[in-house]
C-alpha cells in the first residue's frame, strides 16, 4: 500500500441521506442531506446533516434550510461539496480525510451528463484525489450480495427518498434500467395530504415521516391496530393548535394511492424486460433495496401483486454505501465495472 492507500471509502450521496461506509469498519455515518445557511448568503454555512435537519420546520427567519442533492442528483455543487467535506471529516477524522483514501461515490442511474459533471466537481472540490462514480443500482447490488457477475439476470428495485430505480443486471453490467423521480418521500407527502383532508389537521413533513416509520404498513390487515395515537398539529380551518386521534389504519389508507403508483411503475418496468431475462428473474425473484424498502409490509404487498419472490437484505438502507465501499476496496471489481460502463474514474 502506498502512502495514500489508507483504505476504501464508499459514499451514498442520496437526496434524503448521506451514508458513509469505511473498509473494515462498515457503515459509520448516516446523516440527512441538508445544509443550513444564511438566507442572504448561502455560502455562509451554519450546520450540515443532522444538526441542520433539526431546524426543519423551525428555521430562524435569517436562515434557510437547503437540500443540495435533489431527485438523486447534485442540485448545488458548492453546498454538496461543503456537505461532503464536513460529513466525511466527521466519519474519517480530519487526518484521514478524503484525499488519503480511495473513494467511490454512488451516482443515480438516470444522471444526465450535466448532473454527472456536477457530482464529479463536488467530489474533487471535497478533496478526493482517487475517486470513481458508480451507478447506484450496481453499488446496491454489490452491497446486497447479489452475484451480478453471473451470466443470468437479476432484478433490483432501490427505493430512496426521491428516486426509485428498477434495474436488471447481468455479468457486471446493466441490461435494462428505469429511474423514477419519486420515492419514499412521496409517502410522507401523501400522509400530510390525507391528514389535512380527512382529519382537518396540518402536520409537518417530519411528523409525517415519523408516522410512516412508526405506524405505516403496506398491507391491509383486518387485525391492524385500531389503537389511537394522539397527533398534534394545527387545525386546518382555525389555524390553532389541535390534537386528533390517528390509527395505523388511517396511515395505511393514506399510503395506498402512492403505493399503487409505485407498484404500477415497477410492473411497467418489469413488463418491458426482454423475455429471456424475465425468465431468469422469475426463479431468482426481486431484490428490494434502499431506505424505502423498510416500510412494514411492503415486500409482502409487492410479492402478492407482482407474483415474485421478494428478497430484502438485512439493512437495505446501507446497501449502496456498503457496495460502493466494497468496490473502492476491490480494484479488480472496479475494473470490471468500468469495462461495462457502470463505473467512471474521475
Ligand atoms: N423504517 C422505515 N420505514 C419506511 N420508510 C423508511 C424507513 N426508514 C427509512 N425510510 C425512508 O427511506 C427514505 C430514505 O432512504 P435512502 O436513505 O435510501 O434515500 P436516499 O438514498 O437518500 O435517496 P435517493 O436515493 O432517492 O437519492 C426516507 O424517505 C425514509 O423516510
Ligand atoms: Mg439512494
Amino acid at each position: 500500500m502506498g502512502v495514500f492507500s489508507t483504505g476504501g471509502v464508499g459514499i451514498d450521496l442520496g437526496s434524503a441521506n448521506v451514508t458513509i461506509c469505511l473498509e473494515n469498519e462498515g457503515v459509520v455515518l448516516r446523516e440527512p442531506s441538508y445544509v443550513l445557511t444564511l438566507r442572504d448568503d448561502i455560502d455562509e454555512i451554519i450546520a450540515v446533516g443532522r444538526d441542520a435537519r433539526q431546524m426543519l420546520g423551525r428555521t430562524p427567519k435569517d436562515c434557510t434550510l437547503l437540500s443540495p442533492v435533489q431527485d438523486g442528483a447534485v442540485a448545488n455543487v458548492e453546498l454538496t461539496t461543503a456537505m461532503l467535506r464536513r460529513l466525511s471529516e466527521k466519519a474519517l477524522g480530519k487526518r484521514r480525510a478524503l484525499e488519503k483514501n480511495r473513494l467511490v461515490v454512488s451516482m443515480s442511474q438516470g444522471a444526465t451528463r450535466v448532473e454527472r459533471n456536477a457530482l464529479e466537481e463536488a467530489v474533487h472540490a471535497a478533496g478526493a484525489r482517487r475517486a470513481a462514480l458508480v451507478r447506484t443500482s450496481i453499488a446496491a447490488a454489490v452491497g446486497a450480495g447479489i452475484p451480478i457477475e453471473e451470466p443470468r439476470g437479476f432484478l433490483l428495485v432501490t427505493i430512496g427518498g426521491s428516486t426509485t430505480e428498477v434495474c436488471v443486471m447481468s455479468m457486471n453490467g446493466v441490461v435494462a434500467a428505469r429511474t423514477m423521480r419519486t420515492g419514499s418521500l412521496a409517502l410522507d407527502e401523501a400522509i400530510v395530504r390525507y391528514i389535512r383532508r380527512e382529519k382537518k389537521l396540518i402536520i409537518g413533513q417530519r411528523t409525517a415521516e415519523d408516522l410512516k416509520i412508526d405506524l405505516g404498513n403496506a398491507v391491509l390487515n383486518p387485525n391492524l391496530s385500531k389503537e389511537k395515537v394522539a397527533l398534534r398539529g394545527r387545525d386546518a380551518l382555525s389555524g390553532k393548535p389541535s390534537t386528533v386521534d390517528i390509527t395505523a389504519e388511517d396511515i395505511h389508507k393514506a399510503l395506498l394511492p402512492p403505493l399503487e403508483n409505485l407498484v404500477e411503475d415497477i410492473r411497467d418496468a418489469f413488463e418491458n424486460i426482454p423475455p429471456e431475462l424475465a425468465e431468469d428473474i422469475l426463479p431468482n425473484g426481486l431484490y428490494l433495496s434502499g431506505g424505502g424498502a423498510q416500510l412494514e409490509g411492503l415486500s409482502d404487498r409487492l410479492g402478492e401483486l407482482l407474483h415474485l419472490n421478494i428478497l430484502v437484505h438485512e439493512n437495505p438502507q446501507d446497501d449502496t454505501a456498503l457496495g460502493a465501499c466494497l468496490i473502492a476496496a476491490n480494484e479488480r471489481l472496479a475494473q470490471k465495472l468500468a469495462l461495462s460502463g457502470c463505473l467512471i474514474e474521475v
